[in-house]
């Protein structure tokens, strides 16, 4: 399938447990996490912290994304690549066009970005480019300094409108699917049934949303240093590899 067609196939998947969705950051897990057939591998600016070792997606840039972007493409996934648009990066509509020919200039199928009605114009420029765009609602993880930490969202119903608001901005825009994080269950399922195009919720609760996404990290429990209460890890590669590590260096080590 080309990009197009694997996009259009998704944008119309509504319904809970749509769409199962994965981050992956590089070569080996995405060829992995393709066999398994996952719909979606989205290299997210949550690399700068479960990969690159920051305290938050702040300080993610281009060339970071560039670079991990380039080898999740080199395995050729049957999955939808998304790769995420990093803060200041799309700051203006003509500054998101380039910054998003540069994403698929790497590799990517379509691209992200963070926040709803204030960007619209932003999301418009890409798409009417040709490039296929995924939008971000609810708690934006690039706006943690400024609101002073990871807050749920969709408490209200003057928080949910805005969420609501800023969807239907973004679908006029051209989106194709919405990403729904941190938002209460009620909010994210009262948002999923009114819009047109997929949500796909992480840290929404289960059946609230279209699709889920999870961060391969808190999946695979291999950043045991901080795992989101929401997170539901299926392994613990952290112990798997603590265990191998010790057991090669106690085998060289016999060797003295
Ligand atoms: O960067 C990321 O991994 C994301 C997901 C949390 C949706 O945006």
């Amino acid at each position: 399938m080309t990009p197009n067609q694997k996009v259009a196939a998704l944008s119309v998947r509504k319904g809970p447990g749509s769409i199962a969705a994965l981050t992956c950051y590089d070569f080996p897990m995405a060829r992995l996490l393709d066999q398994a057939g996952t719909d979606i591998l989205l290299v997210g600016d949550s690399l700068g912290m479960v990969v690159l070792g920051f305290p938050d997606t702040t300080h993610v840039t281009l060339a970071h994304m560039l670079h991990h972007i380039e080898a999740v493409a080199r395995a050729k996934p049957a999955a939808l690549i998304i790769g995420d648009l990093p803060i200041h990066t799309y700051d203006t509509p003509e500054q998101a066009l380039e910054t998003a020919k540069a994403l698929v200039a790497a590799g990517a199928d379509a691209v992200k970005l963070e926040g709803g009605v204030r960007q619209a114009e932003k999301v418009r420029a890409i798409t009417q480019a040709g490039i296929p765009v995924c939008g971000h609602l609810g708690m934006l993880p690039q706006r943690v300094l400024e609101e002073g930490g990871y807050h749920k969202k969709g408490k209200t119903p003057e928080q949910t409108q805005a969420i609501l608001d800023g969807a239907h901005a973004l679908i006029d825009a051209g989106v194709f699917a919405i990403i729904l994080e941190s938002v209460t269950p009620a909010a994210a399922k009262s948002i999923t049934q009114s819009i047109s195009v997929p949500t796909i919720g992480i840290g929404c609760g289960e059946s609230t949303c279209d699709g889920e996404i999870a961060v391969i990290t808190d999946l695979l429990g291999s950043f045991p240093w901080f795992v989101p209460p929401f997170a539901k890890p299926e392994a613990k590669l952290s112990n798997s590899i603590l265990d191998a590590a010790a057991k090669y260096i106690a085998r060289v080590r016999s060797q003295s």
